[in-house]
């Protein structure tokens, strides 16, 4: 994946998505010692940063009869967004147990959740089996070049901003779960502005990335990680994102489920913004790295969607 597949990307999202404000708080960088740049993609269409990926891959497709997704989260409320720019029907594939919470957002987006006998383990067979009946494209979360290009674009927009305003971002911190979004993010920080690190950000139950990175080879944890951040609960990076991820990422940072709270905190009683968990992931990795962290970072602030069911 190069920069032009990220440019060419942008030019097919750029109708549909939001160009997503970087916001500055005084009152954050006084607290932190550092100056911040805040990516929001919380505020992007439908609440995260995953509708570009979404529409991304979804825009290249000829004639889709319908898209197809397995997930609950985040890429769900992408994919059924981007069914309905297309103008077509969404299938998501979301095992029983999942949230309510999450399956309501997703019909409300307009898609149609399947659940009845879906499990954690039998999820991909169902959606295998759906797309053969059906002939929807399904969308992959991260393991695909357009989607990962389409994540990218953010980081584009983010140089882009923090360059008009003639801020140098010495780091990028990044969530990671699948990778989808640091490989593209990756590739347009090394691209445009070579010198600043792209630095990922895990749980420290949860950092198969970091070990990965460490070993050369793609670890899997054994089982579901227990995170707030429940974005990142994959339980292991894709392989084209680690290919990406080898080449372009400096490394990844572990983070405490007291450190992430605390930055959900923060970041609603001082910047007012509602972030959920899992977009908090870099400002925790400045409250407990930051003496090892430069001064000026950029923080992409990856998704609002917060359930507030008790
Ligand atoms: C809010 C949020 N941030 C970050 C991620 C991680 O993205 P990726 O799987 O591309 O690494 C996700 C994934 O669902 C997410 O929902």
């Amino acid at each position: 994946m190069e920069l032009a597949s990220l440019y060419a990307a942008l030019g097919r999202i750029a109708p549909y998505t939001h160009r997503t404000p970087l916001l500055t708080s005084r009152l954050l960088d006084e607290l932190m010692g550092k100056r911040l740049l805040l990516k929001a993609e919380h505020l992007q269409k439908t609440g995260s940063f995953k509708a570009r990926g979404a529409l991304s891959k979804a825009l290249a497709l000829e004639n889709p009869k319908g898209l197809l997704a397995v997930s609950s989260g985040n890429h769900a409320l992408g994919v059924a967004y981007a069914a309905r720019v297309l103008g077509v029907k969404a299938l998501l594939v979301v095992p029983e147990e999942a949230s309510p919470f999450k399956k309501a957002a997703a019909r409300a987006y307009g898609a149609e959740v399947v659940d009845q006998g879906v499990t954690a383990r039998n999820r991909e067979e169902v959606a295998k089996a759906l797309q053969e009946e059906t002939g929807y494209a399904l969308i992959h979360p991260f393991d695909d070049p357009l989607v990962m290009a389409g994540q990218g674009t953010a980081g584009l927009e983010l140089l882009a901003q923090a360059g008009k305003r003639g801020v140098f971002p010495e780091a990028v911190l990044v969530p990671v779960g699948g990778g989808g979004l640091i490989a593209g993010i990756a590739t347009a920080v090394k691209a445009l502005s070579p010198t600043t690190l792209v630095l990922g950000v895990e749980p420290k139950g949860a950092d198969d990335a970091r070990r990965s990175l460490l070993e050369g080879r793609i670890v899997r944890l054994e089982e579901a990680p227990r995170t707030r951040a429940d974005g990142v609960r994959t339980l292991a990076v894709g392989e084209l994102p680690f290919r990406v991820m080898r080449e372009r990422v400096d490394g990844v940072l572990a983070v405490s489920e007291e450190a992430l709270l605390e930055a959900e905190r923060l970041l609603f009683t001082r910047t007012k913004q509602v972030v959920e968990p899992t977009g908090a992931l870099p400002l925790a990795a400045v409250l407990e790295h930051g003496e090892r962290l430069p001064y000026t970072l950029a923080l992409l602030l990856s998704g609002g969607n917060r359930d507030f069911s008790p």
